[in-house]
């Protein structure tokens, strides 16, 4: 393994060169990218949707000049696919030229065992690495440039899939049966990212730089903001990017992420506000809140995030609770969202547990970090609100070997060694 030049000189060159290419990297984020930089070590980046994960790594390529691959890790992925896999087409071809030749292979052979035999010991030709496909972990290892290697969600994955992930990521390499092990020539930088919504397990952790990245402080939203060049004075988008800390206490279902601030911002430019008024957040607060009860609650709390001494309109209400002034300001967003049936228990204490039983997401949605309203304590670590699928005994089968020779198909280039 050759040792190139460090990339970064300091963790505040870090900074530096992340801001030069839009991306604000607070200290312990930099510093985690330079260690993972010298110390040769993949960086596990944990936490809720929009925080910036993947634009890290998109960015890391970007400011060393690397070449990003990217595996984005799905439920029931075939985890062979993300290492190999090989090229039957192109083995197929290769028997249908070569069928006279293959023919006088076998020609004199006196029984067709003898036949299988003679064609077994060429087998060695059709699984060499001009019929490997490679695939994402391989491509990296194997890349003579240096490159970033991107494991966007990989607790999307099953296990099998961390399980495949561990030789590469503890030893930089990769082994197939048949040929042997690849080994980088210039270690990749990793980058693995995950929603937490289910535990990875302690071996992949252990060989990763382990970070979890939560929304940001104040100053440093604004400053993404500003980067993003949004159209909104600076005063108002102070003023938004506290609105949004304000509606991220709140128990929605999804909370806004640094991406939806992003959209607000430029949404409300658009529009030519002037000031940020709860009307004007109110209409326009579906851009930020996706959920039908979230927009609802949202709008509730606007006026209290926008003048902490607003208070509530608590005049007459058809259904006999309050709902914030919005009701004065009868908005497109407010307008738009159907009331459900269960509206009544939506905020009441009691209504509280019965939207969380209702509300629990899956493993895969995208509001799970905003699920504060969990009824079990243990959290989401703890409990993934998904099972996750049997790891399949097989490494997935060899497509070639169940093409050309039924007999031996299954499993047999596994087993080769
Ligand atoms: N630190 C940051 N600096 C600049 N922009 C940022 C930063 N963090 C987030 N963003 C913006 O937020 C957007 C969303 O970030 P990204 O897609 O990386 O989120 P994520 O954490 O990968 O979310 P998910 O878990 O949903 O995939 C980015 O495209 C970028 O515009
Ligand atoms: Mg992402």
């Amino acid at each position: 393994m050759t040792l190139a030049q460090p990339d970064f000189a300091s963790v505040d060159d870090v900074v530096t060169r992340f801001a030069e290419h839009g991306y604000i990297a607070d200290h312990t984020l930099a510093t985690t990218v330079f260690l993972q930089t010298r110390l040769d070590k993949p960086v596990l980046l944990e936490g809720p949707a929009g925080v910036g994960k993947t634009e890290l790594a998109k960015t890391l390529a970007e400011v060393t000049g690397r070449r990003l691959l990217r595996l984005q890790c799905y439920e029931g992925q075939d985890e062979t696919k993300a290492l190999y896999e090989w090229d039957y087409g192109k083995q197929l071809l290769y028997t249908q030229v070569l069928k006279e030749k293959i023919g006088q292979l076998v020609a004199d052979a006196d029984s067709l065992g003898e036949a299988v035999d003679r064609i077994a010991a060429q087998e060695s030709v059709f699984f060499s690495e001009r019929f490997l496909a490679p695939r994402p972990l391989l491509e990296a290892i194997r890349s003579e440039q240096p490159v970033v290697l991107l494991v966007d969600e990989v607790d999307r994955a099953d296990e099998a899939l961390e399980a495949v992930l561990l030789e590469l990521l503890g030893e930089n390499q990769v082994s197939v049966p048949e040929l042997g092990t690849f080994t980088a020539t210039t270690a990749p930088y990793v980058v693995l990212t995950s929603n937490n919504t289910r535990d990875l397990s302690a071996a992949l952790k252990r060989r990763c730089l382990h970070m979890f990245l939560d929304y940001p402080s104040a100053e440093r939203e604004l400053e993404i903001v500003r980067t993003k060049e949004t159209g909104l004075t600076d005063a108002l988008a102070t003023q938004l990017v506290d609105v949004v800390r304000g509606l991220r206490e709140l128990e929605l279902r999804k909370s806004p992420s640094i991406s939806e601030t992003i959209d607000w911002a430029r949404t409300l430019a658009v529009l030519g506000a002037t000031e940020l008024t709860a009307k004007a957040l109110s209409d326009t607060v579906n851009v930020v809140v996706k959920y039908e009860k979230d927009v609802r609650r949202a709008i509730e709390a606007l006026p209290r995030l926008v003048d902490p001494n607003a208070t509530l309109d608590e005049g007459p209400r058809g259904h006999g609770h309050g709902h914030g002034g919005h009701d004065e300001h009868p908005s497109p967003s407010a307008a738009s969202v159907p009331r459900d049936p269960d509206d009544a228990e939506d905020s009441g204490p009691r209504g509280k547990d019965v939207r969380a039983g209702k509300d629990a997401p899956g493993r895969h949605d995208d509001g799970y970090y905003g699920a504060v309203s969990s009824p079990t304590p243990a959290g989401p670590a703890t409990t993934p609100p998904g099972t996750p699928a049997a790891v399949r005994p097989s490494q997935g089968s060899r497509s070639f070997a169940n093409g050309f020779g039924k007999k031996k198909a299954v499993d047999a280039p596994r087993g080769r060694r």
